[in-house]
């Protein structure tokens, strides 16, 4: 079967005056449907421009990425989903957040919208956060939960997560590494996911690579 996301050589250095920062380095990875593929590494090793890259919100220096098999075709809307590390700068300031989360449902009349979105809500735990409130009204971790409800409610083909437990206690996170998991195992999606918890990775997913300093070293 044709892989989800598959990179080759992807390279990505950034040019500052003179300065030159190798931020990815000739990285190879392949994700399969249904697959969640695990990425740590210290602070600055490159992992959040990997994402990007993949995502194609930035274009590599070199290297080539299919997805679904096409180098270049842009995908359908909802195909890919993120969640970034800033959450909160991550969402619409001016929306109610039912209205974020419910965006990837295209096609749907607004009533089923808005109830579609207060049911990821509260399975993201956020089932008692006033559905009209704005970001700037909810913590940095409910901003968090409300990326990962958008990122999920629509059945996404690839979801790409930096960082989406970061802000989280122990039991809200497990939480939220269950409903990844789910959309791997019940719906074929497969996921990138980015996180310094290494315990959390080993039980989230598949296979796990590390980065360090713009290279994949496992
Ligand atoms: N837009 C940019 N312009 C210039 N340099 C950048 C840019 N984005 C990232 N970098 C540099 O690229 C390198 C990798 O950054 P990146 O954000 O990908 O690291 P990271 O692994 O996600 O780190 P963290 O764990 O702290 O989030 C860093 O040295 C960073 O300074
Ligand atoms: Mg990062």
């Amino acid at each position: 079967m044709t892989p989800v996301v598959e990179a080759r050589g992807l390279s990505r250095t950034y040019r500052r005056g003179r300065l030159r920062v190798p931020a990815v380095s000739d990285v190879d990875l392949t994700v399969a449907a249904g697959t969640v593929v695990g990425v740590e590494g210290p602070s600055g090793s490159g992992k959040s421009t990997l994402l990007r890259l993949l995502m194609r919100l930035e274009a590599p220096d070199s290297g080539e990425l299919l997805l679904d098999g096409h180098a270049s075709r842009r995908t359908a809307p909802g195909w890919a989903m993120p969640v970034f590390q800033d959450a909160r700068a991550s969402l619409d300031a001016r929306w109610p957040v039912w209205r974020t989360v419910a965006e990837p449902l295209l096609r749907t009349d607004r009533a089923a919208r808005r109830a579609a979105a207060l049911d990821w809500l509260s399975r993201v735990g956020l089932g008692h956060v006033d559905p009209d409130a704005r970001p700037r009204e909810l913590s940095g971790g409910q901003c968090q939960r409300v990326a990962v409800a958008r990122a999920l409610i629509a059945r996404p083909r690839v979801v790409f997560a930096d960082e989406p437990t970061a802000s989280l206690d122990a039991t809200t996170a497990a939480g939220i590494t269950r409903l990844l998991r789910a959309a791997a195992d019940e719906h074929g999606t497969a996921l990138v996911v980015v996180s310094h918890d290494a315990d959390r990775l080993a039980v989230l997913a598949d296979r796990i690579v590390r980065m360090d300093a713009g290279r994949l070293t496992a």
